[in-house]
C-alpha cells in the first residue's frame, strides 16, 4: 500500500490499535457472498477506519468514522455525485426541481409500464419448479425506465436484444466497471488501458457520450425555436433532460454542455443501477417472508381495487409495503458504500494525513437525490409483481451477495413464480 503518515501502522486498522496484524481486513479472508457480513465485522472492530488489503502490496483505506468521512468528502471531480463544495451546491441547486413531485408523478406510469412488459416476460418463462433469475431483468426494466424519464426515449431494451446502441453501450459500462473492480491487474489504469476489457469499456463510453451529445445538441437547437420551445412546455411529461436544459440560477446561469452531459451521465448510471439492485433484492425478501409477501399484496389489492395498474396516489397509501422495502433497502443496501479517489493530500481534524492518490471506501455519504424517484419505481414494481406473481426462493439456488459498486449476487437472484389467478 502507498504510505498513509499517521493513519495506519501495519495492516491493522484503527479505533482498536492493539490490533496490529493478526484477522487484519485482507480480501483473500473473504468467503464467496460473505463480503457484506465481513465488511460489517470489520466496521464493528474498526469503528475509524482500516485499509483493507487486496494481494500483499495493495490496499484501499475503509473509512467509518463520520468526522474522517467529511473531511473525505470534501474533494471531487465532475458530475453531481462527484463534485464538491461550491459547485456541487450550484449544480445540486439546479437539479433539484428535477426531482420535484409534479415532475415525477408522470414517471408513474411510465414505470408501471416498463414493469409489465417485465412480467409479460416473466410469464412466458416460468415452467413448473424451475427458478427464474431475476436481477437481468430488473436491470434491463430499470434502464428501460430510465431511457423514458432522462430523454423520453423508448428503447425496447426488454424486448429487443439488438436495441439501441446506447442501452448497449449504458449495459456494457456497468458490467465493465464490475468486472474491472473485481481483477485486480485491471485496477492499474496502463494494464486496464491497453487490455480489451479497457479498449471496449472506452468504446462503450465514446458511444455513451456521442449518444448524449447528440441529444444535447438537438434538444437545444429545438429550444432556440420559439414553437418548439412551446411544444416542450406542452409536453405530457418533461423529462430530466428538458428540466437540465431549462436549468437556470438566480444570475440566469445555466448548466454548460460538459456539466449537462455528466449530470446526465450520473442520472443514467445512478437511476438505475440502483434500483435494479433494490428491486431485485426487495423481491428476493418478499419470497423469503411469505406472511409479509401476503400482508403487502393484500394491502395493495385493498387500494388498486378491480384496477390491473398503479398510479402516483396509490403509492402514498402503500404503508406497509413501504415499510418492507425500507427493511429491505437496510438489509441489502443498494450503495453500501461509496469511494473516493485522493485528487490532492487530505489532513484529517486529528491532524492525521492521506497522501494524493489513495483509494478510500467511506460509509457515510451525501443525500440521495434521486430517492423519492427510486422509491416510486420500487413500489410500482413490488405491486404489480405481487398482484401477478407469489414468489418463493430456490433452495437450491440461494443468492450470494457482493457489495460492488452496487450490491449485487455473484450467482445472480434465482426465484420461483407462480402466476396467481
Ligand atoms: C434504491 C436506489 C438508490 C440508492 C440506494 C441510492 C443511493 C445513493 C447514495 C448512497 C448516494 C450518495 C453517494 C455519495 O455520497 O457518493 C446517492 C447520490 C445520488 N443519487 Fe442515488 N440512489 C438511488 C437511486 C437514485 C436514482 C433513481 C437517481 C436518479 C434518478 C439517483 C441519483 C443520485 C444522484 C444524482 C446523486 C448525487 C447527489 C449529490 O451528490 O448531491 N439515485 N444515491
Amino acid at each position: 500500500m502507498r504510505t498513509v503518515p499517521g493513519l495506519c501502522s501495519g495492516s491493522g486498522g484503527l479505533g482498536h490499535p492493539e490490533d496490529s496484524t493478526a484477522g487484519s481486513p485482507h480480501s483473500s479472508l473473504i468467503s464467496q457472498g460473505g463480503e457484506l457480513k465481513k465488511s460489517l465485522s470489520w466496521a464493528k472492530k474498526y469503528p475509524y477506519a482500516y485499509p483493507r488489503w487486496i494481494g500483499g502490496f495493495m490496499a484501499t483505506l475503509v473509512v467509518n468514522h463520520p468526522d474522517y468521512a467529511k473531511t473525505v468528502f470534501g474533494h471531487g471531480g465532475k458530475g453531481l455525485l462527484i463534485l464538491h463544495g461550491p459547485q456541487w451546491f450550484q449544480h445540486r441547486r439546479l437539479l433539484t426541481p428535477g426531482f420535484h413531485y409534479d415532475v415525477l408523478k408522470p414517471y408513474v406510469s411510465l414505470m408501471a409500464e416498463s414493469t409489465k412488459v417485465m412480467l409479460d416476460k416473466w410469464e412466458r418463462l416460468i415452467t413448473m419448479d424451475k427458478s427464474v433469475e431475476l436481477f437481468e431483468h430488473v436491470s434491463l426494466m430499470t434502464l428501460d425506465s430510465i431511457m423514458k424519464c432522462a430523454f423520453s426515449c423508448h428503447s425496447n431494451c426488454q424486448t429487443d436484444s439488438d436495441s439501441d446502441y446506447y442501452v448497449k453501450a449504458v449495459y456494457d459500462l456497468t458490467y465493465l466497471v464490475f468486472h474491472r473492480i473485481r481483477f485486480l491487474p485491471f485496477h492499474n489504469d496502463f494494464i486496464y488501458r491497453i487490455s480489451p476489457q479497457g479498449r471496449r469499456f472506452q468504446e462503450a463510453c465514446r458511444l455513451a457520450h456521442q449518444h448524449t451529445d447528440k441529444v444535447i445538441k438537438e434538444r437545444k437547437t429545438f429550444l432556440q425555436d420559439q414553437q418548439e420551445l412551446e411544444k416542450i412546455q406542452k409536453k405530457k411529461y418533461l423529462d430530466f433532460l428538458d428540466i437540465l436544459l431549462c436549468a437556470k440560477d438566480e444570475n440566469g446561469a445555466g448548466l454548460s454542455d460538459e456539466d449537462l452531459r455528466a449530470e446526465v451521465d450520473t442520472f443514467m448510471f445512478e437511476g438505475h443501477d440502483t434500483t435494479a439492485s433494490g428491486i431485485s433484492w426487495l423481491l428476493y425478501c418478499m419470497a423469503l417472508y411469505p406472511e409479509h409477501q401476503q400482508r403487502c399484496r393484500e394491502e395493495i389489492k385493498e387500494i388498486l381495487g378491480d384496477r390491473e395498474t398503479v398510479q402516483w396516489d396509490d403509492l402514498g397509501k402503500m404503508t406497509y409495503s413501504t415499510m418492507c422495502i425500507k427493511e429491505s433497502l437496510r438489509l441489502y443496501p443498494p450503495v453500501p458504500s461509496v469511494s473516493r479517489l485522493l485528487s490532492k493530500p487530505i489532513t484529517f481534524h486529528d491532524g492525521r494525513t492521506l497522501p494524493e492518490g489513495t483509494q478510500l471506501y467511506g460509509k457515510i455519504q451525501r443525500n440521495c437525490i434521486g430517492k423519492q424517484f427510486a422509491m416510486n419505481e420500487l413500489k410500482v414494481a413490488l405491486a404489480l409483481t405481487l398482484l401477478r406473481f407469489e414468489l418463493s426462493p430456490d433452495p437450491a439456488k440461494p443468492p450470494k451477495a457482493i457489495p460492488q459498486v452496487i450490491l449485487k449476487s455473484s450467482n445472480g437472484i434465482h426465484l420461483l413464480l407462480r402466476k396467481l389467478p
